[in-house]
């Protein structure tokens, strides 16, 4: 049954979601159905998602759930764990991982202000492993003063966002913006109304290349420096 589907079937502890999100969750976490994983959501909430999400990936998934909040607490079944802390605590999320591993997958719903999902990306993206996926939804609170905000504040999570796409170019600015682990680590970042999602990659090999007949004798070169 396809996301969606479950969503508005939902009989279970109530969750609060964007219809729009649902064919871009589906995008990036269908390949990861019925796979060993560590799903965790930052937000718990009353625990409708996390039990939308444990349904959804199946019998081999962590679904791990962290909120400030000790009343989410409750929403703990087989396959859901929730820990109690604050998504800004870097002590709190290294303890996460110490328990549970680091998550192949991040989804922040959590307090939405600006300070948090940047101290929690900057946390948590770094230790994800390739292939990895980061999601922060709502980030229409990036044009909300009241979250930090701002259509021109440097601060919102959208501008630092659009400032990583530079970094993500990096090897093409011509040393105006030095290559990083973030240049190295980013296969891509996508934009969609209110989420931003970053798949990490293990991305070694980026150049341009040439094939084809005229071209035989660079590419017998490349062939044999990969193959040593
Ligand atoms: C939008 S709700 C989560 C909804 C849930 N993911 C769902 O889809 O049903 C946001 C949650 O974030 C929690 N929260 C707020 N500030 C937080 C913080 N600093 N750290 C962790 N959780 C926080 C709130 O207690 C609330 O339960």
């Amino acid at each position: 049954m396809r996301l969606w589907e479950r969503f508005l079937e939902n009989k279970g502890r109530e969750t609060f979601k964007c219809t729009h999100y649902f064919p871009i969750y589906e995008r990036y976490f269908a390949p990861w159905k019925n796979r060993s994983l560590v799903f965790m959501e930052i937000g718990v909430n009353s625990g409708g998602s996390l039990q939308m999400w444990q349904r959804y990936f199946g019998p081999m998934a962590r679904i791990v759930g962290i909120d400030i909040n000790p009343e989410c607490k409750q929403c703990e079944e087989p396959g859901i764990f929730v820990r109690i802390g604050d998504q800004s605590s870097p002590e709190f999320l290294q303890s996460v991982l110490d328990e549970f591993g680091v998550p192949d997958i991040v989804l922040d719903d959590g307090s939405h202000k600006m300070n948090d999902i940047l101290t929690s990306f900057n946390f948590l993206y770094p230790r994800q492993h390739k292939n990895a996926l980061y999601v922060i939804e709502d980030l229409c609170t990036s044009y909300w003063e009241e979250y930090g905000g701002g259509v021109h504040r440097q601060e919102s999570f959208i501008n630092i966002a659009k400032s990583l796409i530079d970094r993500l170019n990096a090897d093409h600015t011509r040393g105006a913006i030095p290559a990083d682990s973030f240049s190295k680590e980013t296969l891509g970042m996508s934009f969609y109304d209110s989420m931003v999602v970053f798949e990490k990659g293990d991305v070694w090999w980026k150049e341009p290349l040439q094939t084809g007949r005229k071209a035989q004798q660079g590419i017998r070169g490349i062939l044999q420096k990969i193959r040593g």
